[in-house]
């Protein structure tokens, strides 16, 4: 498999075990998706570090999956990355991926099924998010690891989840380093640790009921 590296924030993009299977199970298993999304008409997800796409496509894939009456009509998936890849460089990392390929080719063609948005916000996340208007549901956080990628786990981004999180949003994330979870507590998000992908030992979900 063809794992990308960066070499500015020394860690991979996602596992080199599986990284569609860490999706799974930390992104979309750590937020209970899908019975999280059944019975709603709009449902909206905000993912840090948009990178290959991989969340995004496992997350489109799921939803194609379900059945129309499961799912809701409206997804809106907002997604911010400083350094985004080229659509070759997308290609290349993702094609591993058979059972994603239809995903993939929408992705990059632009062409997404009907009731599906993808806004990809090309900046600093630290400067973007301030700037968002939504009602998240869901939450991916997928920087690169938190002691090289400090900027992705920021007061700022914290406080600015607690600001647009909807009521019982859910978060997920790989990682259960101390100063995020804190960072988490302090904005009002409930955190717990359970059972990591693979050899991680631990991740983190949270929901913030306020
Ligand atoms: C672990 S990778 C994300 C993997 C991705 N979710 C996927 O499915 O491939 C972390 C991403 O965060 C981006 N990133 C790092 N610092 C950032 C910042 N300050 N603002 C926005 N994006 C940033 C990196 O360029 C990288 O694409």
């Amino acid at each position: 498999m063809n794992v990308p590296r960066s070499q500015q924030f020394d860690d991979v993009y996602f596992s080199v075990q599986d990284g569609l299977a860490e999706t799974r199970h930390v992104f979309l298993g750590g937020n209970g998706l899908p019975e999280f999304w059944q019975g709603r008409e709009s449902f909206t997800i905000c993912e840090t570090g948009f990178g290959t796409g991989l969340n995004f496509l496992a997350l489109l894939k799921l939803w194609r999956d379900t059945a129309r009456e499961e799912r809701p009509k409206e997804l809106r998936y907002i997604s911010f990355e400083k350094y985004p890849l080229t659509p070759d460089e997308i290609r290349r990392y993702l094609s591993h991926w058979v059972e994603l390929a239809e995903e993939l080719e929408m992705l990059l063609a632009e062409d997404l099924p009907l009731g599906v948005t993808l806004e990809l916000v090309i900046g600093d996340v630290n400067e973007e998010m301030p700037k968002l208007d939504a009602q998240v549901d869901c939450w991916f956080l997928d920087g690169f690891k938190p002691s090289s990628n400090p900027d992705m786990w920021s007061e700022t981004v914290f406080a600015n989840m607690a600001r647009l999180s909807a009521f019982g949003a859910r978060l997920a994330t790989f990682t259960a380093a101390g100063f995020v979870r804190r960072g988490l507590m302090a904005v009002g998000f409930e955190v717990r640790k359970v059972q990591g992908f693979g050899r991680k030992r631990e991740m983190v979900v949270g929901i913030y009921n306020h």
